[in-house]
């Protein structure tokens, strides 16, 4: 199963390309889903067709999903949830506190695409893309698996083990209500299903992320924030849409202005995503409704070139061998040597740029070893261990 997904500044035209290209790639024989995991969907507006959270055929071999995340949500986390809610209230905290802190950010859009672990095995689609909210949802939701695991790592396993031996004493001294072992195994497949998806998620032979973007400044900057963060985490970004370009035939005296703008920041589009192909749509002179104006769309944007191929295989972690030493390599085009600070602590390498983070579990080969040098070189940076 090919999984694409699209993410960008809010309005930039994200629910219109996912349907024109799941609309593009039905077309060619794929039998492809589109799913919506942003809460406020928009698909059934984009199709112009009624789409609920049970996949319906929108056309030969087109299906689509509004996923309902409340659903997800508790057949997930609903245990786990109210164990937690249990224990901030033993706290002394309100229930409505409580139970805004049991769900964590970047969870709710991650147990929509959990779907696709069920698609995968059932084999049912050829292709699912997914119209995922707007850039930051996105990150987090990326970014969750690996931090949940890292949470769970060092809390859980510790938890369950002094749990286990301390719970019917501990749970009279201290008033803290211990979970139950049903808990436990929620906590566990949960766990499992993370695992999963985080590999689903990485392994670029299926999972690519293509950003929406309109040649706009803030719409730029936005997306090379998140295309960092992306390649940071490991994801693929295996194309770009620049959507929204105002054709020639407008060049009136109001608008000229505006096509010089528009060009200046698209060559700045094509130098900050050097490598990855870009694809173009015009501004059309209506709204992309129905399935015979995103047909006209796809054809616009992707021309002969099949949308489900993957544009861009590149890793962006990489490690590499030199001599003696090891190199450990992210793509970070367009951040400053000054914003990024490294340091290392067990087996563990925390990188952090801004206010983002991760805690990089190193492989085996360079838990044992030193940093050397840290250097920026051609948008990679470059860490070498001795
Ligand atoms: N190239 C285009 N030409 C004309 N209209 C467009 C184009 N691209 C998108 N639109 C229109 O712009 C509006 C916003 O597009 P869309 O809903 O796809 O954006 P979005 O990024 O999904 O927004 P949100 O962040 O709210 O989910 C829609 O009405 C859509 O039909
Ligand atoms: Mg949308």
């Amino acid at each position: 199963m090919r999984v694409i997904l699209y993410t960008g500044k809010g309005g930039v035209g994200k629910t219109t390309v996912s349907a024109a290209t799941a609309l593009r790639a039905s077309e060619l024989g794929h039998r492809t889903i589109v799913l919506s995991t942003d809460p406020a969907h928009s698909l059934s507006d984009a199709f112009a067709i009624q789409i609920g959270s049970k996949a319906k055929e929108l056309g030969k071999n087109l299906y689509g999903e509004e996923i309902d995340v409340y659903k997800e949500i508790t057949n997930n986390w609903g245990r786990i949830e109210s164990y937690i809610k249990l224990l901030l209230e033993s706290q002394g905290l309100n229930e409505v506190m409580a139970e805004e802190l049991a769900t964590l950010p970047g969870m709710e859009e991650l147990f929509s695409l959990l779907k696709l672990l069920e698609f995968k095995q059932a084999e049912t689609y050829d292709t699912a893309i997914i119209d995922c909210a707007p850039t930051a949802s996105t990150i987090r939701l990326l970014s969750f698996p690996e931090i949940f695991q890292w949470y769970m790592d060092k809390f859980f396993n510790i938890g369950r083990k002094i749990a286990k031996i301390v719970r019917p004493a501990a749970e009279k001294l201290t008033r803290i209500p211990f979970p139950k072992d049903e808990v436990y195994a929620s906590i566990e497949q949960v766990y499992l299903k993370m695992i999963k998806i985080k590999e689903l998620l990485l392994d670029n032979s299926t999972t690519t992320i293509r950003l929406v973007v309109n040649p706009e400044k803030m719409v730029i900057n936005e997306s090379q924030r998140a295309y960092t963060y992306l390649n940071m985490f490991g994801f693929t970004v295996d194309a770009v849409v620049v959507n929204k370009i105002y054709p020639q035939e407008v060049n009136t005296s109001y608008l000229s202005n505006w096509l010089e703008i528009q060009n200046r920041h698209i060559k700045h589009i094509s130098r900050l995503f050097h490598g990855t192909p870009i694809f173009k749509s015009i501004l059309y002179d209506k709204e992309m409704v129905g399935t015979n104006a995103l047909s006209k769309f796809a054809a616009g944007l992707f021309e002969d070139a099949d949308p489900t191929a993957c544009f861009n295989r590149e890793p962006p972690v990489k490690i590499t061998k030199k001599g003696n030493s090891f190199v450990l390599m992210i793509k970070l085009p367009g951040v400053n040597k000054e914003d990024i600070s490294l340091l290392t602590s067990g087996d563990e390498l925390i990188i952090k740029i801004k206010n983002f983070q991760r805690n990089l579990t190193l492989p085996r080969a360079l838990q044992t070893r030193q940093i050397k040098e840290a250097t920026t070189e051609d948008d990679w940076l470059k860490i070498s261990f001795v």
